[in-house]
């Protein structure tokens, strides 16, 4: 791997986190020969190891991780080493009991568990430096170091803290962002409910409070929390740069994660790298799963990335664990691979025998070598290893979906019009693509989008300026653009946009928003969905379709409508509109139409911006990328299946991959 990121002739990576010091060292041996039978070539070393590392304050011990980093490279397992800063060793937080984090309620965790540790403490900061500098001295120039791995999942467990600590600095993040505190009032609207403040010291994070916060003092305060966590990151990514500029840097992402703007993050990293469990009990967690690779890829640009910790087979999280059924972690895998991944990782080499994560799965599971879960390891390992010419290929895509952190958390704040989950809006529009074998990437809003074909815009709350001229040049250019319900509503200090609710989109659109109505029950807290009206629509679009979600009073000016209400309410209101623009076209759904109507509406918007799937008739449950000069089936049902691809017919086994190379020769594996 090159700062750059892989280029050629590099493996698959293929690996996990690897905690040796869970283990006598008479383990560590058999470790690396085990390593070499399943074809692991990275492995991530150290990632919970403060306590070991730095038993005292100021006191390290190296040796241990010495031997472990020499077994591994005579092995030939490279190593992405961990930073190790993700967990305080108890020594710390007693002595510095204030690096511990206070949560919205006041109450201080504690330690005993991980991540207890306040982003903004100088404490924190100054400790974990001063380790990553001895780390960077120690094995900067190990011959086994390939990769630094920063910290683990920021934010995962703790990602906003509320101490006076963290209210001083979001005070100067706030000086830095408004300049004066007239500015901030203007930003928050504190004129409403007697919020005005006359200085910044009166300012203090979202505590809890008898109601709604204010919302905009809310929202700046994910931003902080963001910017903090990235702070750290930055502070040992530096260290490092400084100690090894030629040596990579990556810390792991967590996929559709709500407190974290990854695309704030994203050029920070080396190489993008991501976390990823999805349900084996869950019939959608195929697609779902597509969606997070593609968001993966588009993070870093399009370019390779790596998965860096998937499990084995269960996970001990959830209420219930479901063991990975036969094939299913190797679907998974290829599933990555196929959506740009150059690396596939696990989370961990070996099932622990203590601690929370006993009953996690691990590459070498309590049972030993004679299992499933092992053999299948070894499996994917030697698979991935005659794979490495497709290293560092990319993944073309004809269509964009926006995807915004600020829109997440606004739309999903209380006291909102609707109840709208932002990542379940995003994924209706995507598994009509994914079911279409249509490849998608993610853009933020201002980013170009002249390469896409089509874009679609579910729900993008809140919008500035520049991501709505993006749009409409898009349009006018030639694009084809679809945007949803609740989009542009508010402006980027979440103040509403008037004159129709889309700012400069209803242009665009051709359409002004009158009133929102989406479709309520008496009492959802009660009666959940029970009592919710079901809505309907039709037009030339389609002869009809079940809708849901949202609805509104909306009128078409240039618009021409293509499916309206029926019934209800709503009644003859438009429901979808496409209006000419320029060169291109955009499309209005004031609601999100049914299955039929989700066809229907992305045969038109596809048909017209000339985009077709890899399949010419996509077959249930199989998905199907290309990537560079190979197409990539995958069966996720548990039937054999025929698939008509690239003009030959491919039998796919229960949870089987096809790699077809497009260059001539027939590559199924
Ligand atoms: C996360 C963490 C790992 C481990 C796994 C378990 O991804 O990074 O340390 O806790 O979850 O699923």
């Amino acid at each position: 791997m090159t700062k750059e990121s892989a280029v050629s002739i590099m493996p698959i990576w293929y690996g996990g986190d690897y905690n040796p010091e869970q283990w006598p060292e008479a383990v560590w041996a058999e470790d690396v020969q085990l390593m070499q039978r399943a074809g692991v070539n990275l492995a991530t070393v150290g990632v919970f190891s403060w306590a070991r590392l730095e038993p005292r304050e100021g006191e390290f011990d190296f040796g241990w991780l010495d031997r472990v980093m020499d077994g591994l490279h005579a092995g030939g397992v490279r190593v992405d080493l961990a930073t190790a800063t993700a967990s305080p060793p108890p020594w710390l937080t007693h002595r510095y009991p204030e690096v511990l984090p206070v949560t919205e309620d006041g109450v201080r965790l504690s330690p005993g568990s991980r991540q207890h540790y306040c982003p903004s403490s100088p404490i924190y900061r100054r400790l974990a430096a001063r380790l990553v500098e001895a780390l960077a001295e120690r094995y900067g120039s190990h011959p086994a170091l390939e990769l630094w791995h920063i910290n683990n999942e920021y934010g995962c467990h703790v990602s906003r803290c509320y101490c006076d600590v963290s209210a001083e600095a979001f005070r100067s993040w706030l000086k830095r962002r408004y300049g004066t505190v007239e500015t901030l009032n203007e930003a928050w609207g504190t004129t409403f409910w007697s919020q005005q403040y006359s200085d910044f010291a009166e300012v203090y994070p979202p505590r809890a409070a008898p109601t709604f916060k204010n919302p905009t003092q809310k929202l700046d305060f994910r931003r902080f929390s963001s910017d903090e966590l990235l702070e750290c990151y930055r502070m040992e990514k530096s260290i490092l740069r400084k100690a090894t500029p030629e040596v990579p840097v990556t810390t792991n992402f967590m996929g559709f994660f709500k407190n974290v703007d990854y695309w704030t993050w994203s050029s920070e990293v080396d190489v993008v790298s991501d976390d990823s469990y999805p349900d084996p009990a869950d019939p959608d967690s195929p697609a779902y799963a597509a969606m997070v690779r593609d968001l993966v890829r588009s993070l870093g640009g399009g370019r390779p990335w790596i998965l860096m910790e998937q499990a084995p087979s269960a996970v001990n999280w959830r209420r219930r664990n479901a063991a990975k059924p036969a094939g299913m972690n190797r679907a998974y895998s290829y599933q990555c691979v196929s959506r740009g991944a150059d690396g596939v990782m696990y989370f961990q080499w070996r099932q622990s025998v203590a601690g929370a994560e006993k009953f996690h799965s691990g590459m070498v599971p309590h049972s030993g070598t004679d299992t499933k879960t092992w053999r299948e390891i070894e499996q994917l390992g030697a698979e991935l290893g005659q794979l490495e010419a497709i290293v560092g290929a990319r993944v073309p895509a004809d269509v964009a979906i926006m995807f915004d952190w600020d829109s997440w958390w606004s739309i999903e704040q209380d006291a909102t019009p609707g109840d709208i989950r932002y990542v379940e809006h995003a994924f209706a529009w995507y598994r009509e693509l994914y079911r279409r074998t249509v490849t998608a990437d993610f853009v933020r809003p201002g980013d170009d989008l002249s390469r896409y074909r089509a874009v679609i815009v579910p729900s993008l709350f809140m919008a500035g300026k520049e991501a709505i001229t993006g749009l409409d040049e898009y349009a006018r250019q030639g694009g084809r653009l679809l945007v949803t319900f609740q989009s542009a509503i508010l402006d980027p200090h979440g103040h509403i946009t008037f004159g129709g609710y889309l700012g400069g989109l209803a242009e665009t659109l051709g359409v002004r928003i009158e009133e929102f109505a989406p479709p309520a029950g008496p009492d959802l807290e009660r009666n959940g969905q029970a009592d919710v009206p079901t809505l309907r629509i039709e037009g030339s679009l389609l002869p009809s379709s079940s809708a849901s979600l949202w609805g509104e009073y909306v009128h078409a000016g240039s618009a021409e409508v293509i499916a309206s209400f029926v019934g209800g309410e709503l009644d003859g209101w438009p429901a979808i509109t496409r209006n000419s623009r320029d060169a291109g076209r955009a499309w209005y759904a004031a609601t999100l139409p049914g299955p039929e109507g989700m066809k229907a509406l992305l045969d038109d918007v596809l048909t017209d911006a000339e985009v077709q799937g890899v399949l010419a008739e996509p077959v249930p449950n199989v998905e199907a990328v290309r990537r560079g000069s190979w197409t990539f089936l995958l069966n996720h049902s548990v039937q054999e299946v025929s698939v008509q691809a690239e003009g030959t017919t491919h039998v796919l086994q229960p949870r089987g991959v096809a790699v077809i190379a497009l260059a001539g020769q027939q590559g199924a594996v």
